[in-house]
């Protein structure tokens, strides 16, 4: 049974709130000298400030009760609790289960579902330990230097991301390379450099069916076996998979006791925390990545327990609803002052995008109101030279997250200045920049000649919530990343929909098949084309040599 958002009371609230005009912050936090402290949440180590956005209590209640009236609560609780509320599949939602301590309980359609996460766990932990300690040794008895994670989508963008992330936590002398695009140049570029010998490659595709993955591999086997002299065995030193069709993986030639599995229940942009990390493991070890699960799970307490009124990812879930559906947002920033953070707003476009970029209700029916907003971003100061400017005075509202550490992985000094600190000056001064602006009044003051003043002046009144945290540790970065998760979750809600599958992937991924031959020159196929698509196909075969 789903409630159309749009038929509550609270929908109604909240369209009234919005045309009479949204809370000056200015005047909020003159009037309320505790607004900053009323509306800032700890979630486990995640200090999470909402005080800079155009909210007052009387917004944030109708927020509150409209998700109550969609059943939001019910809703994350059957998710929680295994049910199948990925309708279109079938299937039970519970990435949340990868995470769970060893002991917990939980049966998904009569599966312990926490002890095979475990039993999983320990082989990926026990493979990691010999990569990394030398004792796994390649066809021609060298160890592995370098782990080739060959996946793309969530088999590639958080393996990628955290890998990125947590740097500082790396073991020396073992290095990660990532393969995802089937542009050859990404397998090209990545091999360069390599040593056969020295290479182990890691096949992640949940469905072994990804033709992108598959290519890869291929060309990847190849590359190897032409590089060991087709050495006996190489295929087994060389590959392990991860997947849930282990059929599959047997098939390509990989041996299943080096085929680590995963399971229906986990979405593949919902997979870094599964046996899809074993790069990760590889990288930083079992013991930092069991803290990066545990951080993953403090949020899902938090998330499980909290009421709405406290709970962080569903208030930030809900102000991405107020931005989206009553003030017209259409896209959503997320800027991290944190280099390491550099792949997470592309980790966050499959996570967010993919899940509630949806045109259909559960039921079928087509959605009431506006849906999925986009995603994207890139770590300050950077951005701040390239579109801040947008956000500080164009015309559109972009909601932003900006997400900073207390302690940088690398501390230093120009002379007497903290870089560091110089750094996290520039998060503070934004966000300031952004909520109270600069009028036209203190631009005179300046002594700015009268007619360039419009021009210098910044409205403020532009939404930020600012994330800190002591440092980027793999339990923080867990936090992080379980935090979007169900922010996601909660904006599916309140719309609706299934942000659990990813039909729309599909149909491009049919057509290429089909387009496959007319690009090699099959004149049925090429005829069979609409006319854009075969002039596109001739001007390629005209420039082919
Ligand atoms: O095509 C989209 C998608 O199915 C994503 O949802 C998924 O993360 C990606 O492709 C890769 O899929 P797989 O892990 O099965 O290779």
């Amino acid at each position: 049974m789903t409630v159309d958002p749009t038929t509550t009371p609270a929908w109604e609230r909240l369209t009234d709130l919005a045309a009479a005009g949204t809370p000056d912050l200015r005047t909020a936090f003159d009037e309320d000298p505790a607004r900053a402290e009323r509306l800032t949440f700890d979630a486990g180590d995640l200090h999470v400030d909402l005080s800079k956005n155009l909210v007052d209590d009387s917004v944030l209640g109708a927020l509150v009760d409209l998700a109550r009236a969609v059943g939001l609560e019910e809703r994350r609780d059957a998710m929680l609790a295994g049910e199948h509320i990925n309708v279109t599949e079938d299937r039970a939602v519970l990435h949340t289960a990868l995470r769970q301590p060893p002991g917990a309980q939980l049966e998904v359609d009569g599966q312990d579902a926490v002890g095979d996460v475990h039993a999983v766990l320990q082989r990926v932990y026990a493979f990691a330990e010999q990569v990394r300690s030398g004792q796994w040794r390649g066809a021609t008895g060298e160890r592995i230097r370098t782990v080739v994670n060959i996946g793309i989508g969530g088999s590639d963008l958080g393996p990628v991301m955290a890998y990125e992330a947590l740097k500082p936590y790396r073991q020396d002398g073992i290095e990660c390379r990532f393969i995802s695009n089937i542009d050859p140049t990404d397998a090209a570029e990545k091999l360069s450099g390599l040593d056969p010998a020295t290479t182990l490659f890691i096949v992640a595709s949940k469905t072994f069916g990804t033709l992108e993955t598959l290519t890869n591999a291929r060309l990847c086997r190849s590359w190897l076996l032409d590089g060991l002299d087709q050495a006996p065995g190489a295929v087994a030193r060389h590959f392990v998979a991860v997947s849930t069709a282990l059929d599959k993986v047997e098939a390509f030639g990989i041996d299943p006791a080096n085929a680590f599995g995963f399971w229906d229940w986990v979405g593949g942009r919902y997979s870094v925390d599964s046996a899809i990390g074993t790069s990760l493991v590889i990288a930083i070890g079992p013991e930092r990545f069991a803290e990066f699960l545990a951080g993953f799970h403090t949020i899902d307490d938090h998330f499980r327990e909290l009421p709405l009124e406290r709970n962080v990812p569903a208030l930030m879930g809900l102000l991405n609803i107020w931005y989206v559906n009553f003030l017209g947002a259409q896209t959503h920033a997320v800027l991290p002052y944190a280099q390491s953070l550099h792949r997470f707003a592309a980790y966050l476009q499959q996570l967010t995008m993919e899940s509630n970029g949806k045109g259909v209700r559960w039921d079928g029916s087509p959605v009431t109101t506006d849906t999925g907003e986009v995603f994207w971003g890139e770590p300050g100061t950077n951005g701040q030279h390239a579109f801040y400017q947008l956000i500080h005075q164009g015309t559109r509202l972009i909601p932003c997250d900006f997400i900073a550490v207390a302690n940088p992985a690398y501390p230093l000094q120009d002379g007497d200045v903290d870089v560091h600190e110089l750094f996290l000056a520039n998060f503070f001064a934004q966000t300031k920049a952004l909520a109270f602006g600069k009028t036209a009044d203190e631009v005179r003051a300046e002594g700015t000649p009268e007619e360039i003043v419009p021009a210098r002046v910044f409205t403020g009144n532009r939404p930020t919530t600012s994330i800190m945290a002591p440092e980027l540790s793999p339990s923080v970065l867990g936090q992080l990343i379980a935090l979007y998760e169900h922010i996601t979750f909660t904006q599916g809600v309140i719309w609706g929909i299934d942000s659990f599958d990813q039909w729309g992937v599909e149909l491009g991924k049919q057509l290429a098949q089909q387009i496959t031959p007319a690009v090699a020159g099959d004149d049925a196929a090429i005829a069979q084309q609409d006319p854009s698509t075969r002039a596109l196909i001739d001007y390629y075969r005209r420039h082919r040599p």
